[in-house]
């Protein structure tokens, strides 16, 4: 059995991947960069604020200077920070505050595996701090998603090694970084997106305790 699950959050703990798409798409449209669009949104979910910038730019073949590029990123933190103000526990995915529960009653250990730095904050407005074990620092990983080092901090913060844990995520770059720790990937989304090799769900009412169980046994057991 499993003795760890690491949590994505924007998209997975709640619906915040919107916003920072719609923050990445306001900022793109500031510099007059076209086509931040949902599809090429797929390619920024779950990666680090600075490389998202990388690939906006990238995308409109702008270039910009070292100031510029921190003046941008603060700009869009700034926006995002404004979109999330009002979460509260009512944004918190159908679930998932059942799957937390399930997976405490029956001695889990939980973790934080996200690439944001507003995910502790965010955990807080959502009154769910207390459910985590450990909240892996995505400001002290080497590298981050798609490279496991998030994936591998959180099993660390919870001293579960990653090949007894089940990593839960709604990006392609996670999905990779899962992978590649060991852990065994459960998406929330499509195979579109997320690939027909792994385990999936549309949503995360699906993500029971019941059905993590099943497809450890099914895959790992
Ligand atoms: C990930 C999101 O969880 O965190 C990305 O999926 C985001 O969209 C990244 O860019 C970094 O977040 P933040 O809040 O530190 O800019
Ligand atoms: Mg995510």
């Amino acid at each position: 059995m499993f003795e760890a699950v690491l949590f994505d959050l924007d998209g997975v703990i709640t619906d915040t991947a919107e916003y920072h798409y719609r923050a990445w798409r306001a900022l793109a449209e500031e510099i007059g960069i076209d086509g931040v669009d949902r599809e090429f949104n797929e390619q920024l979910k779950g990666v680090a604020r600075d490389d998202s910038l990388k690939k906006i730019l990238a995308l409109g073949n702008k270039t910009v200077s070292a100031d510029e590029f921190q003046k941008l990123m603060a700009q869009k933190n700034d926006n995002y920070v404004t979109m999330i103000e009002s979460v509260s526990p009512a944004d918190v995915y159908p679930g998932i505050l059942q799957l937390l529960k399930d997976l405490r009653a029956a001695s889990i250990k939980i973790a934080l595996a996200s690439a944001s730095k507003n995910g502790p904050a965010l955990l807080d407005k959502m009154q769910l701090t207390d459910y985590f074990d450990a909240i892996a620092d995505p400001a002290k990983v080497a590298a981050s998603k798609p490279a496991p080092d998030i994936f591998i901090a959180a099993a660390d913060g919870v001293s579960v090694s990653a090949d007894k844990c089940i990593g839960l995520e709604d990006s392609i770059a996670g999905i990779t970084a899962i992978k590649d720790s060991g852990a065994l990937p459960v998406g929330v989304g499509r195979a579109e997106d997320l690939g027909t090799d792994i385990a999936l769900v549309p949503d995360t009412s699906k993500l029971t305790l019941d059905y993590l169980k099943e497809t450890w046994a099914a895959r790992r057991g």
